[in-house]
């Protein structure tokens, strides 16, 4: 498939007659049209770009590769070219053993590959459906463009770190929606089987009236600051330490388990308040984000859920969701529901387990290839991402925050103009030290505290 409109006859009329039957049969509005919605050609590919060339991105690129042999990676955008680089040799090498061999569809000829903060502008016209999986403070916008260019989006979890980037999803999903483009969200317990069948089976547990989640481990990576760069380049490196990136861990990861909550209760909080802070994370290298979070979130009908998120080595691991009703327990992580005794009364087959990173790629392709309108994530997603928002907000203000108010707050975390030699927006002081959030000063509407 392509977007480019000198294709050829057959596959013009090819369009049109599918075009005008569904505009016919009422289905479509006629102002919202995109090629990249009828996709339906035996010998045709379907092209994909993409953008954030880490290590997600490359994976969700073999995802893509590896659901339909009609896909072809056709361009590569990074803010920084050693990365874009790294991950094509990847894509380009195969192991022995490789069961499906997908190199020879990553057609991406040099002037199909592009770096710095305007790449993406370059490589979504070139393709049918994009891949978003840079750091996620720049989702908002290349969402937008994408959707813009009339484009199937994969875009990964979390979809924006600030209540204004939220906003901009929002806008976007309706326009997506509008446009019938499929849009799926990498909070791939959605497609994970044991999820989806828990989720179907929820019913035994009666009404939920409490829940708990967690994201506790050691924590990631450091990228250590090289001589030479600006400031702007070793944040954009560093990226998980700088809240208008990341969203600190709670945004970064937690939201999986905050998600999976939304899901079960169908539903979001309505206000947060919650603790938080840096036991371990004092380094200079470690920016401004916390290493905990324990956050009481409360949905419309008065159900809690308590959720805590900690990234401090030597501490216990768990994550994993909880959701508690009137008649039983869902135990996401043994994927089991047990009544009020503890005893089983479901138990998902751990046989029947999928790998739901390329489930979500399967069944997104095969929606493209056949010319179908099937997912439409991105609201979810923004809405989930924004609990997470909330959460922080909670945990850096030590205050309770209502979701309206967090929403409509304004925050905007992001720097007027993307430069290598701007100054982001936060920098250190003299000693190399950045401003962390401070509970009891920091107000809602900032990032960190002004000190
Ligand atoms: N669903 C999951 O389970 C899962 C797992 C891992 C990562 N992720 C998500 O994927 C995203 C990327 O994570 P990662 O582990 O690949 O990080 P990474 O650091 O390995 O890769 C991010 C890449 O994006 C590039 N980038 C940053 N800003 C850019 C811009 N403006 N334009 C173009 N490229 C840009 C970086 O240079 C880097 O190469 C994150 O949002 C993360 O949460 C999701």
């Amino acid at each position: 498939m392509t977007n480019d409109a000198s294709n050829g006859n057959a596959s013009s009329r090819r369009e049109f007659v599918k075009t005008s039957s569904l505009i016919a049969g009422g289905l479509i509005a006629a102002p919202f049209l995109s090629r990249a919605n009828y996709f339906s050609g035996a010998d045709e590919v379907i092209k994909v770009a993409l953008i954030g060339c880490g290590g997600r991105g490359r994976g969700a690129a073999k995802q893509a590769l590896l659901s339909n042999p009609k896909v072809q990676l056709v361009a590569m955008a990074d803010a920084f070219r050693d990365n874009l680089d790294d991950s094509y040799n990847i894509l380009v090498t195969e192991s022995p053993n490789q069961k499906v061999s997908i190199k020879s569809r990553v057609v991406v000829p040099e002037e199909n590959k592009f770096s710095g903060f305007d790449g993406y502008l370059k490589a979504i016209p070139l393709a049918d459906v994009v891949i978003l999986a840079t750091t996620p403070g720049f989702r908002p916008i290349h969402f937008e463009e994408a959707i813009k260019q009339g484009k199937h989006v994969f875009m990964e979890k979390p979809v924006a770190t600030d209540p204004a980037g939220i906003k901009k999803v929002l806008e976007t999903a309706e326009i997506a929606k509008q446009k019938k483009l499929n849009v799926v969200v990498g909070l791939q317990r959605h497609y994970q089987n044991s999820y989806r069948e828990l989720f179907k089976q929820k019913n035994k547990i009666g009404d939920i009236t409490s829940a708990q989640a967690w994201w506790n481990n050691d924590g990631v990576w450091v990228r250590e600051r090289k001589y030479n760069q600006t400031e702007m380049e070793y944040q954009m490196r560093n990226w998980y330490y700088f809240v208008w990136l990341c969203g600190d861990h709670i945004t970064e990861q937690h939201v999986h388990n905050l998600d999976v909550v939304n899901w079960f209760k169908e539903g979001y909080p309505v206000r947060a308040q919650g603790m938080g802070g840096r036991q371990v994370r004092k380094g200079k290298n470690h920016g401004e984000i916390f290493d905990h979070h324990y956050v009481e979130f409360q949905y419309a009908d008065g159900s809690v859920l308590n959720s805590q998120c900690r990234h401090i080595p030597g501490t216990m691991s768990k994550v994993d969701e909880l959701l508690i009703g009137t008649k039983g327990k869902i135990q996401c992580g043994a994927a089991n529901i047990i009544d009020p005794k503890g005893k089983v009364i479901y138990q998902f087959d751990l046989k029947n387990e999928n790998n739901a990173y390329q489930t979500e790629h399967d069944e997104l392709f095969a929606a493209i290839s056949k010319g179908e309108y099937k997912f439409a994530d991105a609201e979810n997603g923004a809405k989930s991402t924004m609990t997470s928002i909330l959460g922080r907000m909670a945990t850096y203000t030590g205050q309770a925050v209502e979701w309206d108010q967090a929403l409509n707050s304004g925050l905007d975390l992001q720097p007027k103009v993307y430069d290598w030699n701007t100054s982001p927006p936060v920098v250190p002081n003299d000693e190399g030290y950045y401003a962390a959030a401070i509970p009891g000063v920091t107000k809602y509407f900032e990032h960190v505290a002004k000190s």
